[in-house]
């Protein structure tokens, strides 16, 4: 049988999501496309380098962040079925004027520091049921995932119980189921930036120096959240971006990156902590809230939390 393509796919498993549902896979899906093509000129276009801004967290914004902020969030904002759509570039969400019956957040290009070295990128979204607030506990979402602008364009993303990928094949303009039902991996791999060593506090010391003393861990550290997890999520292990002595409450945004992908890592049948709860039953006191952020195979998580202590 045919492989379906992800217009067909979501029809099929997706249908108590309703239509609506089905229209924001395709904005998500043909505006990958054009991000994608764009990015596949990097290196030759205007959208190059820093935009001179800097965004609600202080990082500098580049050309490229703005402009697939710019057609991510158009994209979200025209589908009649969504109410709003937060944006890790954005200070405050954005309501669309429609009473729709979704709400979206996103990060529209995650790991922008690779941008310059061809390195993969990607797009990191959640949809959740309408709400006045975006400040909601990712267990409301309704289906996360992310695009990896790799070597190949894929889309991934889980519904409750459920996470499968797309490949985008350019001879057909079309994603195509090419992970079906993808369970987590069981490799053992740790991904953490290792260079802040010295600002790890002792029990994220003790833990990485048990595990390396196992000799049967590989290190692989992309420095783009979408790679890591995306690796992770195929091979296994566990992905760790933890508070420490510089970033007290981490780094990595909860709306935008450590609940739609802890979500979408959970319902491979991974785990995931923060501070030693489930990021899920967060509730964001704010749009731009930091957390930290350990997520992988169960086994790993585990490992992770024998030596957890609260900071
Ligand atoms: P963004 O490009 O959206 O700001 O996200 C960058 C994030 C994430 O992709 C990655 O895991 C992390 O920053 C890397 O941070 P370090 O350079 O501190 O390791
Ligand atoms: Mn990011
Ligand atoms: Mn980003």
């Amino acid at each position: 049988m045919e492989k379906p393509t992800l217009k067909e796919f979501v029809k099929t498993n997706n249908s108590v999501l309703g239509e609506q549902f089905a229209q924001i896979i395709v904005a998500l899906q043909s505006t990958a496309v054009i991000v994608n093509s764009k990015l596949a000129r990097n290196g030759l276009i205007a959208e190059q380098g820093s935009s001179g801004d800097k965004n609600v967290y202080g990082e500098d914004v580049q050309k490229l962040d703005e402009y697939a902020n710019e057609l991510f969030t158009q994209a979200f904002l025209s589908c009649n079925c969504v109410y709003s759509v937060g944006s890790e570039e954005l200070a405050q969400p954005k309501l669309s004027g429609h009473d729709g019956i979704y709400s979206i957040t996103h990060d529209p290009l995650d790991g922008s520091s690779n941008i310059d070295t061809n390195l993969p990128i990607g797009t990191i979204f959640a949809v959740y049921p309408k709400s006045e607030t975006l400040l909601q506990k990712g267990s409301t979402i309704t289906a996360s995932g992310y695009v990896l602008y790799g070597p190949s364009l894929m889309l991934i993303y889980a519904t409750k119980g459920s996470v499968n990928g797309f490949t985008y094949d350019p001879k057909f303009g079309d994603f195509i189921l090419s992970h079906p039902n993808i369970a987590i991996g069981s490799k053992k791999i740790y991904s953490i930036n290792e260079g802040y060593w010295e600002l790890f506090h002792e029990n994220d010391q003790n833990y990485l120096s048990s595990i390396k003393k196992e000799g049967s861990y590989s290190l692989r550290y992309v420095g783009s959240m979408v790679g890591d997890v995306h690796r992770t999520l195929l091979k296994g292990g566990i992905f760790l971006y933890p508070s420490d002595k510089k970033h007290p409450e981490g780094k990595l945004r909860l709306l935008y990156e450590a609940a739609p992908l802890g979500f979408l890592i959970i319902q491979s049948g991974g785990s995931a902590i923060s501070n030693g709860t489930n990021p899920l039953d967060i509730i964001p006191a704010k749009h731009d809230q930091r957390v930290p952020i350990i997520l992988g195979s169960k086994d790993e998580v585990e490992k992770y939390l024998g030596f957890f202590k609260p900071q």
